[in-house]
């Protein structure tokens, strides 16, 4: 908090003060947590977009400047020095791992990898083919809480004393669980993971392995895989991890938490982005367009750009720098001629030479790079989504951790601005069409004898 610094609210000419919060890099927050109880007033801020919901020591993002820091760290060091697996240890714990720590915390997530045997029945005919892999992701991070019950009680101290067993858990399964689910809706064998594998090796395993046909990747996939999940660890208070700490303020447990994370990510204005990214590509292949009639389009207002812009980035999203340098990588590698991937490099080339992408900071968001990279190692689309959540798992279980183990914290509950209709009665049912008459008396509204209601006894 700044001693010197206030803030004066005046309203209908009296003045209040509210002391100003000054975060570690300078950001500066009014603090209004006690204008209600002193004036009366709430704050409106619809998406929040001028809302600090908490103070957080995790991540740390400057638009304007590109910075993306986790625990102080800059993403480009992470992505240069780091893995996933390490980099979700510092995230989740708030330092880099010594040796012991690292070989600790490795093990614990590779002893997690195997589902329990009753929740590979969920795989045998529990979900349509037709499910979406993120609805059943959601479910089933609910549902393998049920086989460790000591750590859902739903009782604060008891969750945090297991929190350790249930990270690592938690890290492990929702990787197994998005390849099952991949193979369960293509109709393919299960593929167990292997204990010798690093984290995306074994996802890599588990997705495209077949019983007769051993599928290796060559290192520069399973490194680009790595990244993606490194540079979607966390992004400090979005929708989802938002979603993660109101449902943490309640006192749910961990998995219940982050499986609401999951639904929160569903949603094509979040991490189904990327998503979108590949079907914009592949409606422009079907038009015959090169790209550039696409272009002109999204220059006339007439749609967007998939995979360009971002809310706090105005300029380059430092994850796109890296992911573009992967993406490269990988498509040199895989030497795939793939139409849609030549329609992606155009609109890059197009949209960072033309003024109106440039005048705008209209960059490549890390949505446009990731959509590239997992259709080119043969992710299906509707899987990218589901690789953003295995990606963002350790941000959502830090914040989880931050919430649950802050002794004065509250649980979420906003205030609104109420626009409704003011008071009025209850009208009768034989009333409601035409004209209330002038004689009609709230009396007739009471409820039956029986405590039924005309209503309620109506058939609809
Ligand atoms: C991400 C996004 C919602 C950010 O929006 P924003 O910062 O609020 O920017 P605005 O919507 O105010 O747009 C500012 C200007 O850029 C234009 N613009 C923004 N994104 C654009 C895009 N992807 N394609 C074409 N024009 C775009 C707007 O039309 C507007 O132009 P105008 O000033 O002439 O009216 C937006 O850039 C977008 O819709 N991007 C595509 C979806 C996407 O990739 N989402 C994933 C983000 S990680």
């Amino acid at each position: 908090m700044s001693d010197s610094e206030k803030a004066k609210i005046i309203l209908n000419g009296k003045d209040y003060e509210c002391p100003v919060i000054v975060g570690t890099e300078g950001e500066r927050g009014i603090d209004v947590s006690k204008l209600r109880s002193d004036t009366g007033y709430v704050t409106l801020d619809e998406g929040f977009g001028n809302t600090a919901a908490c103070e957080s020591s995790i991540t740390y993002i400057n638009g304007e400047k590109g910075y993306l820091r986790y625990r102080g760290i800059p993403i480009e060091d992470l992505a240069e020095n780091s893995t996933f697996i390490e980099t979700a240890y510092l995230i989740i714990y708030g330092e880099l791992p010594t040796r012991k720590q690292m070989s600790n915390f490795s093990q614990k997530v590779l002893r997690n990898a195997n589902l329990h045997e009753g929740m590979m029945q969920f795989f045998d005919g529990g979900f349509p083919f037709s499910a979406h892999p993120m609805a059943i992701l959601s479910a089933l991070l609910n549902s393998v809480g049920c086989y460790y019950p000591h750590m859902v009680t739903n009782q604060r101290e008891q969750d945090l004393e297991h929190f350790d067993d249930a990270a690592a858990l938690l890290l492990s399964k929702v990787r197994t669980i998005a390849a099952m689910a991949y193979r369960m809706k293509n109709g393919l064998p299960m593929i167990y993971p292997k204990r010798d594998l690093g984290y995306s090796q074994n996802f890599l395993h588990m997705m495209f392995t077949e019983p007769y046909h051993e599928y290796y990747p060559h290192d520069d996939i399973t490194k680009a895989l790595d990244l993606i999940l490194l540079l979607h660890a966390d992004h400090e208070q979005n929708c989802s991890t938002s979603t993660v700490r109101t449902v943490a303020s309640s006192g749910a447990n961990l998995f219940a938490s982050v499986s609401a994370g999951v639904c929160a990510l569903w949603g094509p204005l979040h991490g189904g982005a990327n998503m979108r990214v590949l079907q914009m590509l592949e409606q422009i292949h079907k038009s015959g367009d090169d790209g550039s009639k696409y272009v002109e389009m999204a220059k006339r207002g007439e749609t967007r750009l998939m995979g360009f812009g971002h809310r706090l980035y105005k300029t380059y999203d430092p994850r796109a720098v890296i992911l573009r340098k992967a993406a490269e990588r990988v498509l040199k590698i895989i030497k795939l001629k793939d139409p849609l991937l030549d329609i992606a490099q155009r609109l890059e080339e197009k949209a960072r030479s033309d003024s109106y992408f440039v005048d705008r900071n209209l960059y490549p968001n890390v949505d446009f790079y990731s959509g590239i990279i997992l259709k080119a190692i043969g992710m299906p689309i509707d899987m990218f989504t589901v690789m953003f959540a295995i990606g963002r798992m350790p941000g959502w279980i830090a914040h989880w951790h931050e919430v649950a183990s802050n002794p004065k914290g509250k649980i979420t509950r906003p205030r609104q601005i109420y626009q409704g209709e003011p008071e009025r009665k209850y009208v009768k049912m034989r009333f409601r069409e035409g004209e209330i008459p002038s004689d009609y008396e709230a009396d007739e509204h009471k409820s039956f004898g029986d405590g039924s209601s005309e209503n309620a006894s109506a058939k609809a």
